[in-house]
């Protein structure tokens, strides 16, 4: 496994350990910090990297800058150069995880809109093993933020909080992962992805206006479902439908698509990974890789 080198900080490039951060920028003291998560793909043949989806990761990026008045911000210019540039600089011989992180830099007050610092960071990141076996889950008692305390929609640092006592309940319980409702119990998504059911034949996804995080991957998965014949409804979900359902799995850029093979220790259909799936796991795959020429709007070469 390749490791990390060297990371850029405000557009220069420097050894991985030189990177720093006041302790009491505001960045720290008040999580005033909007990140990216961007995963770059080998082709398994020609060996040749290409980042997935990276304007739309970037898009999220500054309309999540716009929502904190982050000012003045990294161009998008610099922020692309950036993460082109650290994607060579650390030669990966496997596919790159890449954080790309935009926060005030200095102390400040709640008032601060900067300096605005950033960083581009290029690590590897291996596969769960349960990529293949799947998931067991349990909904959470902790409830999604909304989006009139600390916006969803907003990749923010702060808002991991709750995802995060989420994953240490469902460790204690003996589960791989969470469910989080939103404050009026209806399904929002786990603590880092996004969620879809099969009801009916029918794929089903919690719509953009139940507290999830606009998930990349997720609509990476709306086209591609609908490219094969299935009918997506983006709706609100109960949480008894996942006990109706007849697959459930969870995607999102780190974790890719995870089937889920049961809720609360109630079997999703026949308590393993769907067809569906399964299906979906490997066209998601062979896009991501560029192992089909389909969508090469979608990947950036490095
Ligand atoms: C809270 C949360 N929801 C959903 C997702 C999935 O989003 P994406 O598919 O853009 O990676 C992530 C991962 O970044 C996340 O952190």
């Amino acid at each position: 496994m390749w490791q990390a080198k060297q990371i850029i900080q405000n557009g220069r490039l420097m050894p991985w350990d030189e990177a720093r951060l006041h302790p009491l920028s505001v960045a720290v003291a008040y999580a005033c910090c909007v990140f990216e998560g961007m995963r770059a793909y080998r082709h398994p043949e020609t060996s040749k990297l290409s980042v997935f989806r990276m304007e739309e990761h970037l898009d999220r990026l500054e309309q999540g800058i716009k929502i904190m008045r982050l000012h003045p911000a990294p161009t998008r210019a610099q922020l692309r150069e950036d993460v082109l540039r650290v994607l060579h600089a650390n030669e990966p011989d496997d596919d790159a995880y890449l954080r790309l992180m935009v926060y005030i830099e200095a102390m400040g007050s709640m008032a601060s809109t900067g300096p605005v610092g950033w960083t581009a960071a290029a690590v590897p990141r291996e596969r769960s093993e349960k990529f293949r076996t799947g998931f067991a889950v349990g909904v959470s008692s902790w409830a999604r933020i909304a989006d009139n305390a600390s916006p969803p929609r907003v990749k923010a640092t702060a808002n991991y909080h709750a995802g995060r006592l989420a994953t240490l309940q469902a460790k204690a319980d003996g589960y791989d992962n969470a469910i989080i409702l939103t404050a009026v119990g209806k399904v929002s998504e786990l603590p880092g992805a996004c969620l879809f059911l099969l009801r009916g034949g029918k794929l089903v996804t919690p719509g953009v206006t139940s507290d999830i995080l606009e998930s990349v991957t997720r609509d990476t998965l709306i086209v591609l479902a609908t490219e094969l014949g299935f009918a997506v409804e983006q709706r609100q979900v109960d949480r008894t439908e996942l006990y109706c359902a007849e697959e459930v799995f969870l995607c999102g850029t780190g974790q890719e698509l995870v089937p889920i093979i049961s809720v609360d220790r109630l079997p999703v259909g026949e308590g393993k990974p769907g067809p569906v799936a399964l299906r979906l796991q490997q066209r998601y795959e062979s896009v991501v890789r560029g192992t089909t020429p389909d969508h090469a709007e979608w990947r950036t070469p490095v």
